[in-house]
């Protein structure tokens, strides 16, 4: 991963709507596939990490973000949910390193393999959890493009968020998101919260319940 060579150099910024942004980034990634079309299939083994023909930072976010959606709902499906169904002993809590026969809540695994992967230098990129209605203060938009983003996830329901960003000097490409209610176990837990203010949402099946941020540094 340490060689990934990004194709996109003109990721749009910022300040461009997010809709121009997704115009932008899908007219950039077909002419990538055209390219690659013609030049890129040469069947070398090295192909994916020869600069020049690497992935772009919005297809290697999208696939590192398939992989974490996938853990998180087999989780919340086959673990949280199922244990809940059987009346098991065993249940997901936020108490779980002080309560016996506990396990983390769905929300906590994420952030515990955020962190694990943020102290990783190989991982060459890094993500969170972020909600408009979060239960934990430390889930809220941390600036006012994690708030656009956000904002959009809740205004167009299956769309992603892509742009860029810079912090300390250093530029990022960030992809949103939206983090749905997949498991019945989601808003049910949420829904009957004591943290919950008095403007939370009551939640239902596939509803967007906050959003998933990655963000790849830009050489
Ligand atoms: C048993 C209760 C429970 C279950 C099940 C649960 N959550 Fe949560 N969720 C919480 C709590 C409590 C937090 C805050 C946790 C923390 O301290 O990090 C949270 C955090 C979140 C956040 C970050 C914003 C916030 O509220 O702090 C999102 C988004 C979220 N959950 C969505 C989901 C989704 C989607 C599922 C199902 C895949 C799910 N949750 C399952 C209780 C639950």
């Amino acid at each position: 991963m340490k060689n990934l060579s990004f194709a996109v150099a003109t990721t749009p910024s910022v300040e461009t709507k997010p809709n121009q942004q997704l115009a932008v980034l899908l007219a950039v990634g077909m002419s990538i596939a055209l390219v690659c079309m013609s030049g890129c299939g040469s069947g070398s083994a090295e192909a994916s990490s020869t600069p020049g023909a690497g992935i772009s930072p919005q297809q290697f976010a999208d696939g590192v973000h398939a992989v974490m959606m996938a853990d998180r709902t087999v989780y919340a499906t086959h673990v949280v949910t199922n244990l809940k169904k059987q009346e098991a002993p065993v249940t997901a809590d936020e108490y779980w390193e002080d309560s016996e026969n506990a396990i983390p809540l769905p929300a906590q695994m994420f952030r515990m393999g955020a962190e694990l992967v943020d102290k990783n230098p190989q991982a060459g990129f890094t993500y969170s959890l972020r909600s408009k209605w979060p239960l934990n203060e430390q889930h809220q938009a941390k600036n006012d493009f994690e708030k656009q983003a956000l904002e959009f996830l809740d205004k167009n329901p299956g769309d992603n968020f892509y742009g860029e960003e810079e912090l300390g000097g250093k530029k990022y490409f960030v992809a949103v998101y939206p983090d749905r209610a997949v498991a019945e176990a989601c808003w049910s837990c949420h829904n009957d919260h004591p943290n919950r203010g008095e403007s939370y949402p009551e939640f239902a099946k596939d509803d967007v319940m906050g959003g998933v941020l990655v963000r790849v540094p830009m050489p």
